[in-house]
This record gives C-alpha cells, structure tokens and sequence, in this order.
C-alpha cells in the first residue's frame, strides 16, 4: 500500500543525484499517474514523466504521440503523488529542437507548470546548445543518447547502438558533449553493454541505463513494462518483476462472472434503510 506522504518538502535535487556518481547505483522508474507515483515515491531517487507514456497510457505507436499538454498534465499528477523522489519530464519531439529559444520557452513552461526539479531531452553533440541554454536559464536537464525514441521513424526502427566503431565513436562524443553542456546526468539506452560501461567510467556525471549495462550510475524501466502491465511487444532489456496484467485480467473475470450470476453486489455492498450508522456517506 501506498505510505502517507511527508508532509515536509524533502525531495531529492539533481544536484544531489549528480553528487551520487559513481555510489551506490542510482534507482529510477518513469511513473505518469497520482496512484502510482504514491506508491513508487518511498523506492526510488528519481521519477521520470516519460514522454513513453504517449505509448504505454495513450496507445499511440511511438513517443511522437506525446505533446506538450499531454507531459505537463502526468507531470502535475505525478509532482501531487511524490514529495521525495527527483521528478523529471520529458521534453516532447517538436519542442525544442528547433532553437535554443524554443528549448528554453517549452523547458520553462513544463517547469513553472509542473514544478518538477528538471526536464530531459533526447540527443547528444545535436543537442547540446540546446542543454546549454536550459540549464542557463536555470533549469536542470538530463541527456539521453544512445537508442533515441523519438528519432525511431527517421532510423526505421528500435536500433542498438555501438555495434560500429562509426556509433562507439558519435556515442562517446555525445555523451561528452552532454557533460559538457552542463546536464546533471544522462540516460543511456539501448547500447551495448561495454560502450554503455565505457562511457559511464569516461564522464563525470551519472548514468541511468536502459538497455545499456549494470555498470551505468543507476538504472530505468518503463513501470508498466516492469509490473506487467504493457499489452503490446516489451523489449529485451525489461525484466518483469510482477504480472499486473493477469492480475487485472483475473478481476475482470471474476467480477464479470459474479455480476452476471447477481452475486455482485452482495449485501455489504448495498444501503439498507434499516442500517443508517455508517451515515450517507458511500
Ligand atoms: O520516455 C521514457 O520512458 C524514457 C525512458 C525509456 C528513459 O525516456
């Protein structure tokens, strides 16, 4: 069950997940909803507002789905169910990449809305001045390189990168320019294991795996994949730490059965007028 929230403001700054390189690894999980963040916010040091959950809550086919209004909306019900996690949200497709003006105006207006601690964009040496102008505005930012959601229409797929001594090289080269930037940290997915360790002993600033390796600063699941909840294809990398889907599958079945059999609702769940101690209340 989900614990009651502190009521004190005690949530963990980037800054203080940027001074955790190289400890012990760093624990995240996107959450999108008031329920689950409650329920996640006592595990973890960071909550992302992913821009997957255009996929996971929204059915759409890739993260282009998600707009701006979609983010800062899971962004609020997310910062109303934590109060100890880091919470960052995604930045969409088409919200910053066009100029370093563009990126600042669509960072501060999903900081000032949310009040989340930090925004996270996709790319790397593309990118960086875009970083740059972010975080000199004064919002914190987290990178992400390697395999790139938002990019999987122009590559044609979901590619592993640094299969190639081409990719090794653009993927450290991102990943320094990162750093340079001024991100707090970096989200690393779908790379191979040696380069994503490689790059995480090259940099200052932590790694959050995905795909990547147990060697990265932290690591990160989509919840739904983690928890069994997602209905269509799960990658490789996730591995399944409950069967939620079976879980709601089976109510569903039950419950199907007992209203058709009218043994729902049964007498505990109906108002009797003889029985007026519980007042009116549902
Ligand atoms: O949108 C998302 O959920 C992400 C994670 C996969 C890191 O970017």
């Amino acid at each position: 069950m989900a614990t009651e929230l502190p009521t004190t403001d005690s949530r963990i700054s980037p800054s203080l997940i940027r001074q955790r390189k190289g400890g012990t690894p760093l624990v995240c999980l996107t959450a999108y909803t008031y329920p689950v963040a409650r329920l996640l916010d006592p595990h973890v040091d960071l909550l992302l507002v992913g821009d997957s959950v255009a996929m996971v809550l929204h059915g759409h086919q890739t993260t282009l789905g998600a707009s701006i209004e979609m983010m800062i909306a899971h962004g609020q019900a997310v910062m109303r169910g934590s109060a100890r996690a880091c919470v960052v949200v995604d930045m969409p497709a088409g919200t910053y990449e066009d100029s370093a003006a563009q990126a600042v105006g669509s960072a501060r207006r999903i900081a000032d809305e949310t009040g989340c601690q930090a925004v996270k964009l996709e790319g790397g040496v593309d990118m960086a001045g875009r970083i740059a102008a972010i975080v000199a505005a004064g919002i914190p930012v987290m990178g992400h390189i390697g395999l790139l959601p938002q990019s999987v229409e122009k590559e044609g797929g979901y590619k592993i990168k640094g299969r190639t001594n081409e990719n090794v090289a653009a993927l450290v080269a991102d990943a320094l320019a990162v750093e340079k930037a001024g991100a707090f940290s970096v989200v690393i997915e779908g790379t191979i294991e040696a380069i994503a360790a490689d790059i995480t002993h090259r940099i200052a600033i932590p790694t959050i795996g995905i795909g990547a390796s147990a060697d990265c600063d932290g690591q990160i699941l989509v919840i739904d994949d983690m928890v069994g909840l997602t209905v269509d294809r799960v990658p490789k990398f996730v591995k399944e730490y409950a069967d939620l889907g079976g879980v709601i599958a089976h109510a569903a079945e039950r419950y199907a059965s007992e209203v058709r059999s009218r043994t729902f609702p049964g007498p505990a769940h109906v108002f009797s007028s003889k029985n007026t101690s519980g007042g009116d209340d549902a």
